[in-house]
């Protein structure tokens, strides 16, 4: 059986996303609304988290109420362009650690190629989320979530702001046991590979580099 794909279903997400494609969309805003709309996929893939309760004393009377069960959660941002994910996920699970996978596409190929990785020593031990703005071919992801689970990695989500179906399907079938995060589900890739409508290249446009 192939993982959930969770496609974000929201007024807020929609317009946020319609703004990050506006090719005339500055830098600065761009970087923000990532951050933003990281932080509003993070409610979606964090609603399975285990909860406990704990006994606290309202102005009222003690209660026994809901908390976090501490489940230990690391976000991996795909470098460079899933870095800008980071503080939205951050902001909404502070306690998280993070590890850094760099990847890069080959733009002849499309093949990723793994350049960089840090991770926590627990990281084997840690519910991972790993965050990239695109999914296009998949190559990326699908590298990066090979790596995470040859470091003992098992319970692995892919959070990302816009997706084709290839790269849905690539994933699910190299790796059944891990559910999609999306912002939305574009048309498909043109022939350099870039996602249509998509919204260009997330890392030039996150850093600024074009
Ligand atoms: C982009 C993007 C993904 C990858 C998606 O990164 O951030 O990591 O392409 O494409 P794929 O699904 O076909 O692998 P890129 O390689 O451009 O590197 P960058 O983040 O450093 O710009
Ligand atoms: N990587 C990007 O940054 N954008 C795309 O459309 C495809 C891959």
């Amino acid at each position: 059986m192939s993982g959930k794909v969770h496609i974000m279903d929201h007024p807020l997400v929609a317009h946020k996303l319609t703004i990050l494609r506006d090719k005339n969309t500055s830098v600065k805003d761009f970087r923000e609304l990532v951050s933003e709309i990281g932080m509003l996929i993070t409610y979606e893939a964090t609603r399975d988290l285990p909860l406990t309760t704990k006994t606290v004393e309202t102005p009222i009377c003690t209660a026994e109420e809901p908390t976090l069960a501490g489940k230990k959660i690391a976000v991996v941002p795909i470098l460079r362009a899933g870095l800008g994910l980071v503080d939205g996920v951050l902001r909404m699970v502070p306690s998280a650690r993070v590890g850094h996978i760099g990847m890069y596409r080959d733009e002849e190929t499309l093949e990723p190629h793994l350049y960089f990785c840090k991770m926590p020593k627990d990281i084997a031990e840690r519910e991972v989320l790993i965050v990239d703005p695109m999914l296009a071919t998949g190559g990326s992801a699908s590298a990066a979530i090979t790596e995470m689970k040859r470091m003992g990695c098992t319970n692995i989500k892919l959070m990302v702001l816009v997706a084709v179906p290839e790269g849905i399907q690539r994933v699910q079938t190299l790796h059944p046991d891990v559910d999609i995060y999306a912002g939305a589900v574009d048309s498909h890739l043109n022939e350099r590979g870039y996602i249509v409508p998509g919204l260009g290249d997330a890392g030039d446009r996150i850093f600024g580099t074009k």
